[in-house]
């Protein structure tokens, strides 16, 4: 009998992310109908397509609806960067970063790990596996600033990095925590040398929540130094917490070296619980590989998984992310379509394959 429940919205987006979604709902639906899940999902239309059919991009009504469900599975949102009908950032403002700040997103988790059968760029991989917590919801990225005498030769041109001691702290701790179900290794990254005042900051929550998990290693590196290690040594990480803009960047550097877009997942993860989180692919639309039935829905299909592990449903999240590495050793160095992948996952769940 179904004794637990998982109500999703879920938000398909422009260009392969519907035919990613539609892999990843597959499989989640087989997951879910050998368990004591009872699944609902709905589906909301928006985007870029979205936008050109109605004009709106994520109305009140829309984040009303959304706040209902238990979490949203996004797949990508915006159009062809060639197209010029639709003004430039505004999917991205009006709809990515305002789910982002007005559902709390404060932790964007994004694990990354060389999984059997994929191709790192490095010789030397060694045995990749960490998550990196980066912060989501202050640093530069809030839009604290602007221009004085914009396009002259006078411009002044200005981006508050805004870090609080609220926002430390709670993610600083979600990173603790995390580090003590895994191979306890917290590893700070920042630029305390230079950026004194929010680095100082970090430093003290950093050192201070330490003490409280004293089975947990602590490192820190400044992020130039990070950027070496992740290339010669990314074996060395386990967690890795951080701000916004530098968890940004490391992170586009842990998918490349993980063997690329088509594995990266991420959670937009409100800890508290207050709002829903959202599991998302880190790819964007594609427009160049839409319709072809030729995306990777690989990364859509992870992201399932640590919805379900934010869930609390652990055993069925890794048992996808098990199916995931089974099938990719099953099939190194082969081309399949988008349904392929779906259809030989669902295989190995299935005991099939
Ligand atoms: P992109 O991630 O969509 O594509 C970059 C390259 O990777 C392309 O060559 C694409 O074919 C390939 N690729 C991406 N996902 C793949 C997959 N699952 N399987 C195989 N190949 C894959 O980034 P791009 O081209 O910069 O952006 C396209 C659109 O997506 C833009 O409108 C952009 O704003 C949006 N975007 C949306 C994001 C989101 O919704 N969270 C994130 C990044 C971009
Ligand atoms: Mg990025």
């Amino acid at each position: 009998s179904k004794t637990r429940s998982l109500d999703l919205a879920v938000i398909p987006g422009d260009g392969i992310g519907p035919e990613v979604v539609a892999q990843a709902l597959r499989v989640l639906q087989t997951v879910a109908s050998s368990s004591d899940i009872d699944l609902a999902q709905r589906e909301y239309p928006l985007g870029a397509d979205h936008w050109r059919a109605t004009g709106e991009t994520l109305t009140e009504d829309t984040m009303h609806a959304l706040r209902q469900h238990d979490a949203i599975l996004f797949g990508a949102v915006g159009a062809d960067p060639r197209s010029t009908d639709i003004p430039s950032g505004l999917i991205e403002r009006e709809m990515l970063l305002k789910l982002r700040f007005s559902f709390d997103h404060y932790i964007n988790l994004r694990p990354s790990k060389l999984l059997p059968g994929a191709t790192s760029p490095l010789s030397n991989p060694g045995e990749i596996d960490f998550v990196v917590v980066r912060e989501g919801t202050e640093g530069p990225y809030v839009g604290n600033g602007g221009r004085l005498r914009a396009d002259t030769d006078q411009e002044i041109a200005t981006e508050v990095s805004l870090n609080t001691a609220h926002g430390v702290e709670r993610l600083v701790r979600y990173a603790f925590e995390l580090a003590q179900t895994r191979r306890k290794k917290l590893t700070l990254i920042h630029k305390t040398n230079v950026l004194v005042n929010a680095g100082k900051l970090y430093s003290r929550y950093f050192n201070a929540i330490a003490a409280e998990y004293r089975d947990v290693q602590t490192d820190y590196l400044h992020i130039d130094a990070a950027t070496i290690f992740m290339t010669t040594d990314p074996a060395r990480f386990d967690v890795i917490v951080t701000d916004n803009l530098f968890g940004d960047i490391i992170t586009d550097q842990a998918g490349a070296i993980t063997g690329g877009i088509g594995y990266a997942a991420s959670g937009n993860i409100n800890a508290s619980g207050e709002f829903p989180s959202m599991f998302e692919p880190v790819h964007g639309s594609a427009p160049d590989i839409a319709g072809q039935n030729i995306a990777n829905p690989t990364a859509a299909i992870l992201a399932v998984a640590l919805l379900l592990k934010h869930r609390g449903f652990e055993a069925e999240g890794a048992k996808i992310e098990q199916a995931v590495e089974k099938d990719l050793a099953q099939h190194i160095g082969e081309t399949r379509s988008t349904d392929a992948i779906g259809d030989d996952i669902i295989a190995v769940l299935t005991g099939e394959k």
